[in-house]
């Protein structure tokens, strides 16, 4: 596996969020390999604990929005979890998609595209500590290192991060509204992530440009049309987050609005 969170061989590089979830239901198999055929070089995921402590890839708090079920994800089993149907919200031919385990993905996707973990913390810290400790166990169980990103919105899960093993790349997700007690400065230095990942409507250039300064890399979702690429790629990000990377790699003709900055920067996207 080449794929480099640190030193990546593109600029920018297309992370699938949630897999491809535009075409395929969120953070299931069928996503991450959608997400594969469209050439996507990393996938985004999200995870949670189940009660009985696996970790489940799952974006929300409850199973309600994306599953035929109820409940809270960490109040179920993975066999509970396991039952539930979680495509069929989406089309009824990804009615067999199960909620994935993290050691499942690590089984069937591998190395072939870089995987971002995103764990998940809108619960306590505790529990998003817990969700990192399990993570780590899989990323060593799969010799993952090399290609995982681990990313959160909370500030200690990354410092954790840092120090249960400092070579697995970090991304600390930024949030005025999450963060809010602390600027991006005071972010980077609490943290020490190699990427500093934020909503796109959050992004200015000379934030851009000042983390680009002190080598730190820059990340932004959820970019889906023409318009918002345009603009961050202007921004000069490093990672774009889209639900739909095939739609992405198709707006090649978008070469010529962007191809000053394109020419200024380096980048080689869209050639
Ligand atoms: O990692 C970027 C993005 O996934 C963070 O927000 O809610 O989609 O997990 P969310
Ligand atoms: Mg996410």
């Amino acid at each position: 596996m080449s794929f480099s969170w640190l030193k990546p061989s593109k600029h920018p590089i297309i992370v699938a969020h949630r897999g491809s979830s535009a075409l395929a239901p969120e953070n299931t198999l069928a996503s991450f390999r959608q997400a594969i055929a469209d050439g996507a070089d990393a996938i985004e995921l999200d995870v949670r604990l189940s009660k009985d402590n696996e970790v489940v890839v799952f974006h929300d708090r409850r199973v309600d929005r994306t599953t035929n079920g109820s409940g809270l994800v960490k109040d179920l089993t993975l066999f509970e979890l396991k039952k539930l149907n979680a495509g069929g919200w989406f089309h009824r031919r990804f009615s067999g998609e199960t909620i994935p385990t993290l050691d499942e993905v690590f089984e069937v996707i591998g190395g072939r595209v870089g995987i971002n973990i995103e764990i998940k913390a809108d619960d306590r810290h505790e529990k998003a500590l817990n969700i990192l400790e399990r993570g780590i166990e899989l990323i060593n169980k799969h010799q993952a290192a090399d290609f995982v990103l681990i990313s959160s919105f909370d500030d200690m899960v990354i410092r954790q991060a840092k120090i249960l093993q400092p070579e697995i790349a970090t991304g600390i997700l930024y949030s005025p509204l999450k963060n809010f007690r602390l600027s991006i400065h005071q972010l980077m230095k609490r943290t020490n992530a190699h990427i500093f990942i934020s909503a796109r409507s959050y992004l200015k250039r000379i934030i851009v440009s000042n983390l680009h300064e002190k080598n730190i890399k820059v990340g932004t979702y959820t970019i889906n049309d023409e318009l918002s690429l345009i603009r961050v790629m202007k921004k000069g990000v490093d990672f774009i987050y889209s639900d739909n990377p095939a739609k992405i790699f198709n707006m090649r003709h978008l070469k010529n609005k962007i191809g000053v900055m394109v020419s200024l920067s380096n980048h080689d996207f869209l050639t």
